[in-house]
């Protein structure tokens, strides 16, 4: 079974081609940094005007890199939601008129749910039921993956995505976007302890997260208590930048590990999937696995599949069209992860 994935969610144009529901044969995302760097963030207009100018070429490539045509394909699966909806239009359209056209069945896929997922590109053995958290620019959420159609979230973030604060501590300390792969290559430079950044912590060992907090004690220790983005590091800071970075890094996957690790442990499970943007810090793969009690194994994509791409999308779709999903070709998009 060959199943094209597409997903025109936020900033990337992604495509990718998934045989028998796991086997990656290609995987092609365009990349908008470039043409939201100036904003610090994306601007929906611009998103998904160049989702337009690119999927048409980014699908060509995907099916290229694959080795196969059109001809071959068995089903079409386009993230339908969350997203920014100009951009998730985008997707929906041009999928909704590949599969009319090709008389190809649609099948309609949850962005967080195929983050949930994408491990299993490289994990042959990884069954339901795990748990899984998604971190990355716009979620950060546990979700108890019960069965295909039993995914249910646990809890997620109050505030700010994890990598929405790698984000916003990169904008502070005057490095690239986006923030997650800057900050990390920083913070290699620097002592994880030098600066005891809070970790937020659930009521009554709770699943959520929060990650505003953080983002300011950063902001303070930098620019001084009540200090505001635009102004000059303080000239007594008593630390690097790097140890800032450092620091703000365990801080953050520190906040992102306790909860991760209950999750696991409430539901029973022996697995625990890690998926999203975030999925790809080094510091989260390290501790996680050295702080995973006996018996929890802990499941990381590929790097190429922890950001947005089509091949998770395709892999999702694969698991649902097996099971019968069909979209209908009217099928609408939706900026909300639940109604
Ligand atoms: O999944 P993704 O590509 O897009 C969303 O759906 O948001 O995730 C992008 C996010 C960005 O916020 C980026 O800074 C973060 O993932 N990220 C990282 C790393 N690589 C990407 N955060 C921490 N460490 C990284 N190595
Ligand atoms: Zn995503």
């Amino acid at each position: 079974m060959l199943v094209l994935g597409i997903d025109t969610s936020c900033d990337d144009t992604a495509a990718g081609l998934v045989e028998d529901g796991r086997r990656v044969l290609s995987n092609v995302v365009s990349s908008q940094h470039e043409l939201h760097a100036a904003f610090q963030g994306v601007v929906p207009e611009i998103a998904s005007r160049a989702h337009a100018e690119r999927i048409s070429l980014v699908v060509k490539k995907a099916l290229a890199d694959a080795g196969r045509t059109l001809d071959d394909l068995d089903a079409i699966a386009v993230t339908t939601r969350p997203g920014l909806v100009g951009s998730l239009l985008v997707g929906v359209a041009f999928a909704r008129a590949l599969a009319w056209s090709r008389g190809l069945p649609l099948v309609d896929v949850h962005h967080i749910e195929a983050h949930a997922i994408a491990a299993r590109a490289d994990h042959e053995d990884l069954a339901y039921p795990y748990v899984a958290l998604v971190a990355s620019g716009g979620h950060t959420a546990l979700y108890a993956c019960r069965g295909p159609e039993e995914i249910v979230r646990l809890g997620e973030t109050h505030d700010d995505a994890a990598g929405e604060c790698f984000d916003k501590v990169a904008v502070l300390l005057n490095l690239p976007q986006p923030g997650g792969p800057s900050v990390s290559k920083l913070a290699t430079s620097g002592s994880p302890t030098a600066v005891a950044f809070p970790r937020y912590r659930a009521p009554e060992q709770g699943l959520a997260f929060s990650f505003s907090g953080l983002k300011t004690a950063v902001l303070y220790h930098l620019k001084g208590p009540g200090g505001r983005r635009d102004d000059p590091v303080r000239a007594d800071l008593p630390c690097s930048i790097a140890d800032v970075a450092a620091s703000f890094e365990r801080a953050a996957v520190d906040a992102l590990i306790a909860p991760s690790l209950r999750a696991a442990a409430l539901e029973g499970v022996g697995d625990l999937v890690v998926g999203g943007g975030v999925a790809a810090n080094r510091e989260l793969r390290r501790l996680l696995a050295e702080r995973a009690p006996t018996g929890l194994r802990v499941r990381f994509p590929r790097p190429a599949l922890c950001a947005d791409n089509g091949a998770m999308i395709a892999m999702r779709g694969a698991e649902l069209f097996a099971l019968g999903r069909r979209a209908p070709l009217d099928i609408d998009v939706s900026p909300y992860a639940v109604d």
